[in-house]
């Protein structure tokens, strides 16, 4: 069995990157070359052309068509060979493998399994994103050197917060609360979630919410398998009855992570973020700074871990409380890698 989904929409690139360049993008193991066409819409072809594998990606882009840069095969967006330089026969086998696409939340999100069934209804939506009273600023293309896996443990864990990023996003205030999760089936979700009752705000609340006093402090982490996090974070001045659902006078943020496996053993996070108050330009790029600073302190433990369990594979793992939610997570995930049929796991 093999270890991706394919039938999910994944993140491919930031729509902003997409132009009338031919570029290249490796998901699931495939490589796959992506454009827009003159009317603005974005094709994504096996980057392999059916004639001798060169790389469609080095060929050039004529009209809507590309043309392959070795003997100019040239396809249209649906991956049919529409030109056969020299000859006047067009071989039935001259295809390349289209995949469905979809644009949303400011990414191009490309369907990597059976394309009879990819519906774009179904491309993840946060809709506070198109709210005129929130404010979404995006993010980065985070590349990390680890199993995407290892990154969705890390969106099911608001424990390594108190630890890992002190200087923004946790404070050691939190190191004893609980951490508590359920599994919602019925939308591929676990939820992981704890409250910081009474607490100072965190550095980067501090920063932005001018809280005078102690705070309660919520953290939800949705995962949406297999590659979606969603996680909810926000702050209230304490006794103004935020964790009974009073949420007038907070702070509120959704930091959204859309994860795309390269391969075994590397991973893109596509991160943004969705928040309740508007800033200034110089306001925003602080934030992101502060979030790409945290993001960054956990690509260098992801990426530390893959090395060590490469290094030492099999070593015995033990198991804590805050374990469980990743733990069902990986299991959701692997029961629907499970449930595709083996002939849809490269469908053509
Ligand atoms: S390799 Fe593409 S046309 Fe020959
Ligand atoms: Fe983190």
């Amino acid at each position: 069995m093999g270890t991706y989904l394919r039938n999910a929409w994944y993140p491919a690139a930031w729509s902003r990157d997409i132009g009338r360049a031919l570029m290249k993008r490796r998901l699931l193991e495939e490589d796959v070359v992506l454009y827009r066409t003159e009317a603005g819409t974005v094709c994504a072809l096996e980057d392999v052309c059916p004639h001798r594998l060169m790389p469609l990606s080095l060929g050039k882009l004529e009209g809507d068509t590309i043309q392959c840069g070795y003997h100019g095969l040239t396809f249209d967006c649906s991956g049919k060979c529409v030109r056969v330089p020299g000859q006047d026969v067009i071989p039935q086998t001259a295809r390349v493998r289209a995949y469905p696409i979809h644009e949303n939340m400011g990414l191009a999100w490309i369907w990597m399994g059976d394309p009879a069934k990819a519906d774009p209804s179904h491309v993840f939506d946060l809709p506070q994103y198109h709210d005129a009273s929130w404010s979404a600023v995006e993010g980065d293309a985070l590349e990390v050197a680890a199993n995407y896996l290892s990154l969705a443990d890390n969106l099911c864990d608001p424990s390594h917060v108190s630890f890992v990023h002190l200087s923004t996003l946790g404070n050691a205030q939190s190191e004893d609360i609980p951490v508590h999760f359920e599994v919602i089936p019925e939308e591929h979700k676990v939820l992981t979630w704890r409250w910081i009752i009474d607490a100072p705000a965190i550095p980067l609340f501090q920063k932005f919410g001018n809280f005078r006093g102690n705070v309660d402090r919520w953290h939800y982490y949705h995962y949406y398998a297999p590659n979606i996090a969603i996680i909810d974070f926000g702050s209230a001045l304490t006794g103004t009855g935020a964790p009974e659902g009073k949420r007038g006078d907070c702070i509120q943020v959704f930091a959204c992570h859309f994860l795309t496996p390269v391969d075994e053993s590397h991973s893109i996070d596509y991160w943004l973020h969705v928040k309740n108050f508007h800033a200034d330009e110089a306001m925003n790029r602080a934030l992101s700074d502060q979030f790409r600073l945290a993001f960054n302190e956990d690509k260098e433990i992801l990426e530390a871990i893959e090395v060590n369990e490469r290094r030492l594979p099999g070593r015995r793992q033990i198991r804590l409380a805050i374990d469980g939610s990743p733990i069902r997570m990986r299991k959701m995930v692997s029961d629907m890698i499970g449930s595709e049929a083996p002939t849809e796991s490269k469908a053509a």
